[in-house]
């Protein structure tokens, strides 16, 4: 567990200070992908550097299981960071060597016997998927295919956290995805926690378990991802959200409604259940899908809607304690 305790970073340049990270409170669990996002300049890769002390924070604390980062010294805070890896949107591997060299330079600085190497290495490179890939430069590999190697060199040390700074920020849509899959694939099967920044929600969406948004150095807001797509509350997580789910309805179609304009959102297996259509049966009420989507995050269905319901005032209240009594929240718009 890493537990981020009222943390801060400011940069002192001789003219001013600049908070880079201000009090932040905010705890990762064992085997979970998190998930940090916010615009440039929020203070991510700060809190994320401050996490394996790249950057030493100037107040607070960081505990990885316990132990206080900031209290060890010399061999002591060298091991403890060896169980922290990283990866970076640059790559940041080293030319001119080979790819197995740059995994096998980790293994050096780990103090890995020379016997053990070898087979490290055609393991690490098994996992990312470039068995064939050992004996060529970083030159001739595409950016899916560096990033692979920088996760392998970052795996080499068998962390037991891996941090990624906006990790597939360089690379394309289909590119992202299968880099996106490989990190998850190390979350299941080598049990590694990561800690990943991104400005895309759909990052987020398609592997994180929870999330933090920041804003300004600080959290604006945290939880399960589930939880935060179907209720974000803060204006800025909103905005986040509505890169991804849209429900825009223009103003001048807006006013062609008459009735009551609801927003029901279905959560996980309620979704599909013919509720809505059971309420239209049993009270006097008519309804018009106005926009909608489902959003499948971590395979658990989101469903969104947005409808007008048509009828009485008494059966509408009606209706929508109906849809509410059957585990569907509902807002009026
Ligand atoms: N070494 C530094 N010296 C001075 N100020 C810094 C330093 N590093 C970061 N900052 C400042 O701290 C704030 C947070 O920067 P940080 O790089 O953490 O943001 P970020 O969310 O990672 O942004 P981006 O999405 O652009 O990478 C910014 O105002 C930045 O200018
Ligand atoms: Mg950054």
């Amino acid at each position: 567990m890493i537990e981020i305790k009222d943390v801060s970073k400011v940069y002192r340049t001789k003219r001013k200070e600049v908070t880079g990270v201000d009090r932040v409170n905010l705890t990762i669990n064992d085997g979970e992908i998190f998930g940090i996002v916010g615009y440039s300049g929020a203070g991510k890769s700060s809190l994320l550097r401050c996490i394996n002390l790249l950057e030493q924070p100037t107040s607070g604390e960081i505990l990885v299981d316990g132990q206080n980062l900031m209290q060890l010294t010399g061999k002591n805070l060298r091991q403890a960071r060896l169980k922290i890896g990283m990866i970076f949107q640059h790559f940041y591997l080293i030319e001119q060597k080979t790819v197995g060299e740059n995994i096998e330079f980790a293994l050096k600085a780990a103090n890995v016997s020379k016997e053990q190497r070898n087979d490290r290495i055609e393991a690490l490179l098994k996992m990312v998927g470039l068995e064939n890939k050992r004996d060529v430069f970083p030159g001739q590999l595409s950016g899916g295919q560096k990033q692979r190697v920088g996760i392998a060199r970052a795996l080499a040390n068998d962390p037991k956290v891996l941090l990624c700074d906006e990790a597939t920020s360089a690379l394309d849509p289909t590119t992202t995805t299968a880099i996106l899959k490989l990190l998850k694939k190390i979350n299941r099967e080598l049990g590694i926690t990561i800690v990943l920044i991104t400005h895309e929600m759909e990052v987020v969406k398609e592997i994180c378990d929870r999330m933090a948004i920041m804003q300004e150095g600080r959290v604006v807001e945290d939880g399960s991802v589930y939880d935060i797509f179907a209720n974000p509350h803060n204006p800025l997580t909103q905005e986040f959200i509505g890169s991804v789910v849209s429900f825009d309805i223009p103003d001048e179609i807006m006013q062609t409604f008459k009735g009551t304009i609801v927003k029901v959102l279905f959560k996980g297996d309620v979704a599909g259940q013919g509720i809505i259509s059971d309420m239209l049966q049993q009270f006097e009420v008519r309804g018009n899908f106005l926009h909608g989507t489902i959003e499948y995050i971590q395979e658990r269905p989101l469903g969104i809607f947005i409808m007008e319901l048509i009828g009485e005032e008494a059966h509408i209240h009606r209706a929508i304690s109906y849809i509410e009594s059957r585990g569907v929240s509902v807002e009026v718009q």
